[in-house]
């Protein structure tokens, strides 16, 4: 069975990274969760006080920044590590990390940096990629490109489930907002916005449970696969 390249792409808060790590674990395939490179590059860059807003200095921090990823529990849930350090936490609870992160990653230097980092790890296929541009810049041609949606109220409401999980203190209203905002960003940056390949299937989780929605990627996945190795 030949090994295939799945890109899964889509707005913040719509389930990607649980169905990615579905199908990766499925398959025992490698997981790469994109978005958690750009907040790395986000919280080097804040760490060391680097003006975002000029692209030359971006550029010339982005040298001494190295991104990896390191399984620590199972095989499919890795942490990342920012120049040797698990920051996996971090960068996902870090409030000044979650408000810049959109910015850092519209800067075209970031993006070249990151995606040439993302292409690598395909080099032997056999991996589940999610972010926003994967089907359309990093593998445009992966075999199975999915883009995932869900109503925008839906896509709050889970979050917010999410976020008073962790203990976060926080309202319908301003989850709605932020999620507004960041969607507003990442369609509308001039490099490599946030839109559904031609090729990708979309898929529409509002109404699904998890496991429907698996179900019905694996039967995609199984096609492709079968497809690749005739
Ligand atoms: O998926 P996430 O919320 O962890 O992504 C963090 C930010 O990075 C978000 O603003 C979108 C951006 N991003 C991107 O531009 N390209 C990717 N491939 C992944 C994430």
């Amino acid at each position: 069975m030949s090994n295939i390249i799945i890109a899964i792409d889509g707005y913040s808060s719509c389930g990607k990274s649980t169905l990615a790590k579905q199908v990766a674990k499925a398959l025992l395939y490698r997981y790469i969760d994109t978005g958690a490179m750009y907040r790395a590059t986000a919280l080097y860059l804040l760490r060391n006080h680097i003006d975002i807003y000029h692209p030359e200095h971006v550029a010339k921090a982005l040298n001494d920044i190295h991104i990896n990823f390191r399984i620590n529990k199972a095989p499919q849930s890795q942490d990342i590590y920012l120049n040797g350090e698990n920051v996996e936490e971090e960068i996902r609870v870090n409030p000044r990390v979650v408000s810049i992160v959109s910015d850092v990653s519209a800067i075209s230097e970031v993006r070249r940096f990151l995606v040439k980092q993302q292409q690598k790890m395909g080099d032997h296929k056999g991996i589940v990629m999610d972010g926003r541009d994967i089907g359309t810049v990093v593998f445009p041609h992966a075999e199975l490109k999915i883009f995932v949606t869900a109503d925008p109220k839906i896509r709050t409401q889970r979050r917010l489930d999410e976020l008073k999980e962790k203990g976060q203190n926080t309202t319908f209203d301003e989850v709605l907002a932020n999620l507004a905002k960041r969607d507003h960003i990442d369609t509308t940056r001039a490099d490599s916005p946030l839109k559904k390949a031609e090729d990708a299937i979309e898929l529409d989780n509002s109404h699904m449970s998890r496991e429907d929605q698996f179900n019905l990627v694996y039967d995609w996945v199984k096609q492709k696969i079968q497809q690749a190795s005739a």
